[in-house]
């Protein structure tokens, strides 16, 4: 009896004691700290050894060890494989795992364990969860019902981001001001992705034409690592007979296109007659004919007529 009582005693001395001097502060810390689907992340174990020597550092998702690092067994480095996890080896070691190609379902705990080595081998676990977030891969997408606003009249205008996971926060602005949404929405896509949306009314007032110019943005922020924005310009109807909501593309390149086509058409003869253009296979002459089909010869004449 009084010898159990002291063995028992003196383990909870030693454990005591191993625990206040040998090892502490177990410490997982995430580089970058916002980890983005298909990129890295460095998971760094830092402990406070306190002058013990380590006997291994092991790394885990879950319940499942994936990376240990044990100093005096050779190789040194040892990965266990688990689906989804790539350990960068060359840039792995004892103090950190540089895990790659980061996929949307390994979010979740990861912890660190760190244990001193012989005689106490006291162990502390530490553990952190990681979110793997989905940035979206295409621009934000900003539509307004009209063309050309008259002060009086009501701009009402649409912006979407592109399904993201978390979903982007959107924000438009009419020239420097942030207006308040009518109206947000989040529309789950796959994969748990959101898209997001915000419609936004305001009262078109000659004011909002500083300089003769009124602009419509739509910035999608996702934390401090996208920021993405999508922009629309108006001109005071005024000053400009023939104002134009300004966007990319639009009506000039469709009309250049239906120039070069008619270009094309008119010389299209003479590539087929010709004897130097043996190169040209039967295929590619097939191509100008199904391209060529009525409407774009429509708007070809329109465009020849108009423009
Ligand atoms: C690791 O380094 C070796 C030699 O420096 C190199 O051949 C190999 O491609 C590297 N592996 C990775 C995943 O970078
Ligand atoms: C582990 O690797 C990282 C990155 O390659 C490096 O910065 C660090 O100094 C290394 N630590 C040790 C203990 O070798
Ligand atoms: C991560 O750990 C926390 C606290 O231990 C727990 O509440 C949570 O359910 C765990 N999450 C997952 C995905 O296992
Ligand atoms: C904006 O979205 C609403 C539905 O949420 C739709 O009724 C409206 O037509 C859209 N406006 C524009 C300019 O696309
Ligand atoms: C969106 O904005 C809110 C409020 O500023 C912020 O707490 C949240 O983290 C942001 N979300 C994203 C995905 O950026």
């Amino acid at each position: 009896m009084v010898l159990n009582g002291i063995i028992t005693f003196s383990s909870v001395f030693l454990l005591l004691f191993q625990g206040v001097t040998s090892l502490r502060d177990v410490k997982l810390l995430v580089e970058p700290s916002t980890v983005i689907k298909g990129g890295t992340a460095a998971l760094i174990c830092s402990r406070d050894m306190q002058g013990a020597l380590l006997y291994s550092v092991k790394w885990y998702r879950g319940n499942h060890e994936f990376f240990r690092y044990t100093p005096n067994e050779k190789p040194d480095l040892k990965v266990f494989g688990l689906p989804g996890i790539y350990v960068d080896m060359n840039r792995s070691n004892g103090t950190q795992v540089l895990l790659r190609r980061l996929e949307l379902g390994l979010s979740g705990n990861f912890s660190c364990e760190v244990t001193a080595d012989a005689p106490y081998f006291a162990t502390q676990i530490t553990t952190k969860f990681i979110d793997v977030i989905a940035l979206p891969t295409l621009l934000p997408v900003l539509v307004t019902d009209k063309d050309r606003y008259q002060p009086g009249e009501m701009l009402r205008a649409n912006c979407t981001s592109p399904p993201g996971r978390p979903a982007a926060n959107l924000t438009v602005f009419i020239n420097e001001e942030p207006i308040r949404a009518s109206e947000t929405s989040l529309q789950p896509f796959e994969n748990g992705l959101l898209t997001a949306k915000v419609n936004v009314e305001v009262k078109v007032t000659p004011e909002l034409f500083p300089g003769g110019r009124l602009r419509v943005a739509c910035y999608a922020t996702v934390y401090d690592v996208y920021n993405q924005s999508a922009k629309l310009d108006f001109l005071t109807p005024e000053t400009d007979p023939r104002p134009e909501r300004i966007t990319l593309g639009g009506g000039t390149s469709k009309c250049v296109l239906n120039w070069l086509l008619l270009l094309f058409l008119f010389f299209l003869p003479m590539m087929v007659m010709g004897e130097d253009y043996g190169l040209l296979s039967g295929d590619f002459l097939d191509i100008p004919y199904t391209y060529y089909d009525e409407e774009s010869e429509e708007n070809a004449i329109i465009s020849l007529v108009g423009g």
